[in-house]
């Protein structure tokens, strides 16, 4: 088991180049299947990825990588069942079930993994292949997903799921007819499936909009797409600058993505300048308290919910944040009280007494953003903090070392 040792209160100064975002690639690189040979660039170095490539070769497709550039050729796919343990290895396991469907109108799935934060049904994916005409069956834990043939049809989602919209799309590309899906999610990762998809023939329009209309075709052929910058990502360094850098400059990213952060960071008093396409992010005093609630793009990413609320400990006063999206998103908080801070969970509601200052520890990462927290919460506790199960952050934050260790962080990967 790897356990990460941070030598903590030293400021950040430097420059972080921001990768791929994790959200988009996972749906991008099970999307391929769609195509004959494809490519995608941008693809980050994270594990989410490393388990997408096992399934890839599973069913048979060939990849090949020069850098972050991946070269995907799916011409002798195999359809096969997702297995348990390739659905398990990551949340995104279920786009295969879209991707599938679309193309062979036939697929087996397990439920997927992914971070433990809440129940996370996938029942509006279900919905949506059953009104293109799928009928959706279990077999002990297996889905089977089987249509003699998919035809478009109106889909209204009672939530703007990410996961549901873009895996219905992945299926509805190749229904016969239109299919049209209302209360679409906005989110820009789903906007870049849009453009991967089209770009290999399909005829997809409504991008960015809550209404996405999908008129079917019979072949996709060739594709390509540049992985969008991270906005998470992007986030979490901006709010470590926040809490401890110098003008620390968080570069390639798209600033429009995470104007829900900036904008409360702003209102915080927080010392950080957006320019076109970087942030430069300094340490910030007397920064004020604000209330955050999660919600769905345009909104406050529940992704950047957990970072948040270690810089939140530094604000003079009571902090609200209420996470809508997961019921279970709060794990991080007794690991941050443990380091110092000052906060009361109740239900969905987390209450921020600050200021506080953070001490080191010895923590546990319970899920990928939770580790983000405890991170940025170790980088400014004076002294050696210890993470454990730290592979959750791994999964989907680029080269986290070697990024902080260039920022001037001694951080190290060891075996326990
Ligand atoms: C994706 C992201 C995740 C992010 C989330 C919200 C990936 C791999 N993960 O997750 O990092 O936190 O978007 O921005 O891209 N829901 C249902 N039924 C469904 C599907 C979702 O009730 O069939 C509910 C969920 O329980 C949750 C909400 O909708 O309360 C949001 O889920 P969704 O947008 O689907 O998130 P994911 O795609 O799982």
């Amino acid at each position: 088991m790897e356990i990460l040792k941070i030598y903590g209160g030293k400021t950040l100064k430097g420059s972080i180049e921001i990768g791929g975002a994790k959200n988009s690639a996972v749906a991008l690189v099970p999307a391929a299947i769609l195509s004959d040979k494809v490519v995608i660039n941008n693809v980050p170095n994270i594990s989410d990825i490393e388990a997408l490539k096992k399934i890839l070769s599973y069913l048979n497709v060939s990849f090949e990588n020069e850098g972050d550039k991946f070269i995907i050729d799916s011409t002798n796919l195999e359809n096969k069942p997702i297995t348990l343990e390739h659905s398990k290895m990551l949340r995104a396991s279920y786009y295969f079930a879209g991707a599938l469907l679309g193309k062979y109108k036939h697929a087996e799935m397990y439920f997927p993994g992914g971070c433990v934060i809440g129940s996370r049904p996938i029942d509006l994916h279900f919905y949506g292949f059953e009104k293109l005409g799928a009928k959706v069956t279990n077999e002990g834990d297996k889905f089977i997903i089987e249509a003699s043939e998919l035809i478009g049809s109106e889909i209204n989602l009672k939530f703007a799921s990410v996961g549901a919209t873009i895996n219905i799309l992945l299926a509805a590309v190749y229904a016969k007819g239109k299919t049209i899906i209302k209360n679409a999610a906005k989110e820009p990762e789903v906007g870049t499936v849009i453009d991967f998809l089209n770009s290999m023939g399909a005829k997809i329009t409504g991008k960015d909009t809550s209404m996405l209309v999908i008129e079917g075709v019979s072949n996709l052929s060739g594709g390509n797409i540049s992985v969008i910058p991270d906005r998470i990502e992007a986030g979490t360094y901006i709010i470590a600058g926040v809490m401890n850098g110098d003008n620390l400059k968080i570069k390639n990213v798209i600033p429009e993505h995470f104007k829900a952060l900036t904008d409360k960071l702003l209102l915080m008093g927080a010392d950080i300048k957006v320019y076109d396409d970087y942030v430069v992010a300094s340490k910030s005093e007397n920064l004020k308290p604000i209330r955050i609630e999660t919600e769905v793009y345009p909104g406050f990413p529940t992704d950047l919910q957990q970072p948040m609320t270690s810089l939140l400990t530094m604000a003079s006063g009571k902090s609200i944040i209420v996470e809508n999206i997961y019921e279970n998103r709060f794990q991080n908080i007794p690991y941050l009280n443990k380091m110092g801070a000052n906060i009361e969970v109740s239900g969905r509601q987390a209450i921020i007494n600050g200021p506080t200052e953070f001490k080191p520890g010895e923590v546990i990462t319970t899920d990928l953003r939770a580790g983000a927290a405890l991170i940025l919460a170790a980088l400014c506790a004076p002294g050696e903090t210890k993470i454990k199960e730290v592979k959750h952050v791994l999964r989907g934050y680029e080269n986290i070392i070697n990024k902080l260790t260039k920022i001037g962080v001694k951080i190290t990967l060891e075996d326990e």
